[in-house]
């Protein structure tokens, strides 16, 4: 071949030429010849190297080459030479190449000092002949398609200072050998898929001052070894799998500038030093499990330009760790535990584009000097314990995109100066204590595209100028207390896909504008005063009946729902003028719906005379009520003789229960609580409608709640009256005891889970009864369960404070209430597995729940467990179940068993519960068998 011919006569001329030069200057000239010729010679092998690379690639490549051709190489497109004419630089970056390196012979381009290749398409490996290029110092072939591992025979570049393989497809360890370039000042990997851990070598790149291994796998911890890459200035580590603690040596990198941790399994501290040369400017450790204080380091670190440390467990005083930095323009602290108040000197971060510190505990009020953080864009302060008002001076962040200060403690107004937000497309001020009216300059934000104003108290109508937000494709306006009509005017949100207005004391009929709103694809109008036909739009068709339910007069397609008489919907579509002729009809309908409502609910909240009442200054103490709640009052006053004991048909937690017969014949059943509510005029509106909501609920198995009366005096709740007292009477009831048989015991069981299941899984939001028990339980003479006292014990508990915050009755509360205090749907499913075994047994389960754990954990092959046989489970007092009933009581006592799972996970929810029962689920036994309680220990999930 060529190049074996040539190779020795260069190499001569390499060693001897000097020498001759120096020694024969006379015969320069000579030589000078002969110093091209050589050169000519070198080149010509290296260009017949890249010709025959060239003819690998395809033939748009190629063509992106045409000017590579027979003559000398140094002039072609992205080389350069030496002054011999050989070969130093090779780089045809963003040239559309598309091939492999196979076939570039890099052995014969030795002199190459620098090779890129970044952005083309290069795939296939990375050629071992790579490891001839001795004397390169810069390597780029980012952004390519290359595959395979880094060959370990790289470690001999030893001249290489910057080395790029970023946005590739690589894969395997990076190598230990990748320690030995240590004249690297650059390592870039990014985005690839290495995987293993960070060789410990790489302490020997004393160098470095570039390392990027971010959004690989790579796994395990940072080596303690890092410490000695003290020039370091740029540390990107983020979206890997490494983990465990960062190692002291971090606080070594005094000249990172940048360093970004986010997305990895970190856990312990953050290195407190981090800062402590004032070069860091951005800073992220996000999504890690960080603890401990944000770091002090940070305090006065005014250069920082970008901070995100959300999502981890950062613990500490914001005010303590946050300083001043005029360079700032994001900050993000979201999902911590954060504490103490928003530090005035926020105010100086006057660069601040995104101020995010949502989800940490974040008190005291928010400063209105936030408002002259103008060029703000985001802020976002939700689910914190600020209190105080919005301050009116946020009007000035002219160039906010986003406002969320939802799930707080914010009271008063919301501001006239919203409507100065023009930029704003996201507003979220939910779930605090907001009064008065939605404020009519919210039409002026044009560029809303969500808006929730939900889970407040605000009052009044909806403003019609919320028609101006024409790009509006979210509006929660539910659980307020919203009065008048649905403005017609929603018609024109053509672009609101989700709209809820549900919880609200709306009335009227919907209009028939909303037959526009073709892009509605969810809508929530449940629990107002409704009346009349509902829209004829997609949302609707699409819906069931918990999205309408809890209205005065809705009708329509809706299953669950009435139809719409024939007549009506057929005027409605067909002719005007015969709707017109028939209104008066209309009329006569709903006033007949009207009385039928009054009275069948009995008693409801008279609006505005009730709403001052609480404080005592009025005297009118009736909260919620229909009529004229005063007289009701009084009856009930009368009807007790003031509470006498003589009427006092049981005493519970919360306080007795009374027996009392109206004027107008109707007996009910009055729970007096033990103290008069003190409650401010804030916190009464949402205690109303909490209250308001429960008076709403209507289930054949839930003991009707027909108002709440409250005044100096006496506070009390009024329930439909049942004649056959507690579950727990019953079972203790020696003579009522005979005739309760296994029929009517499974139909009570079913009963409390059908309520449950109702309460769970229809309401929106569900509703969690917190305290199940044999008590709460009520009969009527059909042995019918009545549950009673659903949603009272969370209502009630936060206003009073003679009441334990502990809801549960003892005995049937579930295990995990006794660490915390946040009742879940689970816990009633607890609850309701005790109240089950109860119906079985005769009796509450005492022992058996205890024994219940070690049950269902232990093997059924453990012969040291004690053995129940459910015949001893079963109440004696009933003949023993046979044929179906027996398997149906067993199923039933299996489920019970999984209802009382110590991991609330694991029970069941009370649907699957109320559909099993009442598919008649049974297990197939015989009364012969001597079926064991461990075999019907399930410890998987239910069924
Ligand atoms: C790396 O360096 C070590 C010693 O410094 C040497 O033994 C080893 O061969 C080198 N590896 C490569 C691939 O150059
Ligand atoms: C590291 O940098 C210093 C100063 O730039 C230089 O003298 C030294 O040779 C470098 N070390 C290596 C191993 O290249
Ligand atoms: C910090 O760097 C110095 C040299 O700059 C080194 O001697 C020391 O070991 C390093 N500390 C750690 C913990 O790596
Ligand atoms: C704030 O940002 C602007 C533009 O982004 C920049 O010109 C200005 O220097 C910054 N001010 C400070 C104090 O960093
Ligand atoms: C906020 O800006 C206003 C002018 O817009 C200025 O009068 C006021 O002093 C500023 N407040 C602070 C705390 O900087």
């Amino acid at each position: 071949m060529a190049s074996s011919r040539t190779q020795p006569l260069f190499l001569f001329l390499a060693h001897v030429l000097p020498l001759l030069m120096l020694e024969i200057s006379g015969l320069a000239s000579s030589f000078v010849v002969a110093l091209a010729g050589a050169s000519n010679q070198r080149g010509n092998e290296e260009a017949e190297t890249l010709l025959t690379w060239k003819s690998y690639l395809d033939s748009e490549s190629r063509y992106a080459l045409s000017l590579w051709n027979r003559s000398n190489p140094c002039s072609w497109r992205g080389i350069d030479c030496d002054l011999l004419g050989s070969i130093t630089s090779l780089n045809l970056s963003d040239s559309a190449i598309h091939g492999t390196l196979h076939h570039l012979n890099f052995s014969q381009l030795p002199n190459l000092v620098a090779l890129k290749l970044s952005n083309n398409s290069l795939f296939g490996n990375i050629p071992l002949s790579m490891a001839y290029l001795a004397k390169l110092t810069h390597l780029d072939l980012s952004q390519n398609k290359l595959s395979g591992n880094i060959p370990t025979l790289l470690g001999s570049l030893r001249s290489l200072q910057v080395l790029e393989f970023s946005h590739n497809k690589l894969f395997g360890p990076i190598p230990q050998e990748i320690g030995n370039l240590t004249a690297l000042l650059t390592l870039a990997l990014t985005d690839n898929n290495f995987s293993g851990s960070i060789p410990d070598s790489i302490g020997r790149l004393g160098n470095l001052t570039i390392l990027l291994l971010n959004e690989n796998k790579i796994s395990g911890s940072i080596p303690s070894s890092i410490g000695n890459l003290s020039k370091l200035i740029q540390l990107n580590l983020r979206v890997n799998n490494l983990g465990g603690f960062l190692p002291t040596g971090m606080n070594n990198l005094t000249f990172l500038t940048y360093l970004r941790l986010s997305d990895n399994d970190f856990i312990g501290r953050l290195p407190q030093d981090i800062c402590s040369s004032h070069a860091l400017k951005f800073f992220s450790a996000s999504n890690n499990d960080f603890i401990g204080p944000i770091p002090r380091s940070l305090k006065n670190c005014s250069s920082l330009r970008r901070v995100r440390l959300q999502n981890n467990l950062l613990k500490g005083n914001i005010a303590d760790a946050l300083g001043v930095y005029p360079y700032m323009y994001y900050l993000e602290l979201s999902n911590n535990e954060l504490y103490g108040e928003l530090p005035p000197t926020l105010i100086q971060c006057r660069n601040l584009t995104s101020l995010e510190i949502s989800n940490n505990k974040i008190s005291g009020t928010i400063p209105p000097q936030l408002g002259n953080i103008t060029q703000l864009q985001r802020l976002d302060l939700s689910s914190n314990y600020i209190v105080g008002e919005i301050p009116k001076d946020l009007g000035k962040l002219k160039l906010l995109l986003e406002l969320s200060l939802d799930c707080n403690f914010l009271v008063g107004h919301i501001p006239q100066e919203v409507g100065a937000l023009s930029n704003l497309q996201n507003l979220n001020i939910a779930g605090n204590n907001l009064s008065g009216s939605i404020p009519t300059q919210l039409g002026e934000c044009s560029n809303l595209l969500f808006l929730n104003l939900s889970r407040n108290n605000l009052e009044k109508s909806i403003p019609i100028e919320i028609r101006t937000l024409q790009s509006l494709q979210h509006l929660d306006l539910s659980q307020n207390v919203l009065t008048g009509k649905i403005p017609g005017q929603f018609g024109s949100l053509h672009r609101l896909e989700i709209l809820n207005l549900s919880h609200n004391w709306l009335s009227g009929s919907i209009a028939s504008t909303f037959d526009d709103m073709t892009s509605l694809t969810s809508i929530d109008i449940s629990y107002n005063e409704l009346v009349g036909p509902l829209p004829n739009i997609t949302a609707f068709h699409n819906a069931t009946i918990g999205v309408v339910r809890g209205n005065k007069g809705l009708c329509g397609v809706i299953v669950g729902l009435s139809p719409c008489t024939a007549t009506t919907s057929k005027a409605r579509n067909k002719n005007k003028n015969l709707l017109l002729a028939l209104i008066p009809t209309l009329g006569c309908l709903l006033c007949l719906l009207l009385v039928l409502g009054a009275l069948s609910i009995g008693c409801r909240r008279v609006r505005k005379t009730g709403a001052s009442s609480i404080d005592g200054r009025n005297e009118n103490p009736w909260a919620i009520w229909s009529f004229d709640g005063r007289m009701v009052y009084e009856s009930i006053i009368e009807a007790t003789e003031e509470f006498n004991a003589k009427y006092c048909i049981g005493v519970g937690g919360h306080g007795s229960v009374y027996k009392a017969q109206l004027q107008t014949g109707k007996i009910v059943a009055i729970k007096k609580l033990k103290d008069s509510l003190d409650v401010e005029m804030a916190s009464r509106k949402a205690f109303e409608r909490e209250i308001h909501a429960l008076t709403r609920t209507r289930h054949r198995n839930i003991v009707k709640l027909y108002g709440f009366c409250s005044s100096s005096r006496h506070s009390f709740l009024v329930y439909e009256y049942l004649q056959f007292g507690s579950l727990q009477d019953v079972l203790n009831n020696q003579q009522i005891i005979a005739t309760f048989d296994w029929n009517k015991r499974v139909n009570v069981v079913k009963g409390v889970a059908n309520a449950l299941s109702y309460m769970h899984h229809e309401c929106s939001p569900p509703i969690i009864h917190r305290d199940i028990s044999s008590k709460n339980i009520l009969l009527d003479e059909k042995y019918e369960a009545h549950v009673s006292d659903f949603g009272t014990a969370k209502v009630l508990q936060p206003y009073s404070s003679n009441w334990t915050s502990f809801a549960g009755t003892f005995g049937y509360a579930a295990p995990e209430l006794a660490y915390t205090m946040d009742a879940k749907e689970k816990s009633d499913v607890y609850s309701f597995g005790v109240v089950t075994l109860e119906v079985i047994m005769g009796r509450h389960p005492g022992d058996l729940l205890s024994s219940l754990a070690s049950l269902s954990s232990a093997s059924l092959s453990n012969s040291t467990t004690s053995h129940w046989p459910l015949k001893q489970v079963l109440d004696e007092r009933a003949p023993f179940p046979i044929g179906d009933v027996l398997g149906q009581v067993a199923f039933i006592v299996k489920m019970a068993f999984s209802c009382l799972n110590a991991k609330p996970e694991h029970r069941p929810s009370m649907q699957q519960v109320s559909e099993a029962i009442s598919a008649h689920c049974s297990i197939m036994i015989s009364s012969s068998e001597d079926l064991k309680l461990e075999e019907l220990v399930d410890p998987r999930c239910f069924p």
